[in-house]
């Protein structure tokens, strides 16, 4: 598996550390954006650096989490190119790789368990868009409608 982008700020410090830990227990590396132990970060300021890694191709997949995932996801979804989604349960992470092609998951440390956190983390991670699905032509057509208005 390729080396996986991740991402967190202050409130989400703990459950980024479980999950980089639990990524190495199945030999996945991750690449640390930050936030560092203590240090208190203004979320956009992650959140992009790992969009633009995405955007730019240099990782297939990232993580971000936040307090609640939700101020992440919206940032690295203003980011062209990249689909981020908040999943807290294990049907949203399936969909969002085999329906939305996500390449960012992001999960709130307020909201959910560590151990749902690494479930959630292994389904996504197993899971993979298939060119070929009904759901390929919604995604193509988010990136159509994303070059329009940026064109604008
Ligand atoms: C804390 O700054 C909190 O607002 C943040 O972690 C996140 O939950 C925002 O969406």
């Amino acid at each position: 598996m390729e080396t996986i982008a991740i991402g967190c700020d202050e409130a989400a410090y703990n459950l980024k550390v479980a999950i980089i830990k639990h990524l190495g227990t199945l030999g996945i590396r991750c690449d640390d954006f930050g936030a560092a132990a203590g240090e208190v970060i203004l979320y956009p300021d992650v959140a992009f650096k790992v969009a633009d890694a995405v955007a730019a191709g240099k990782y297939k997949r990232a993580i971000l989490v936040c307090g609640t995932g939700l101020g992440m996801c919206i940032c690295a979804n203003k980011v062209p190119g990249v689909r981020a989604a908040v999943c807290h349960d294990p049907f949203s992470a399936e969909r969002a790789r085999m329906s939305n092609n996500a390449q960012i998951l992001c999960m709130g440390e307020r909201v959910i368990g560590v151990e749902l956190a690494k479930k959630i983390v292994d389904i996504w991670l197993a899971a993979e868009f298939s060119e070929k699905s009904h759901s390929q032509p919604k995604v193509q057509r988010i990136a159509e409608l994303e070059q329009e208005h940026c064109k604008r």
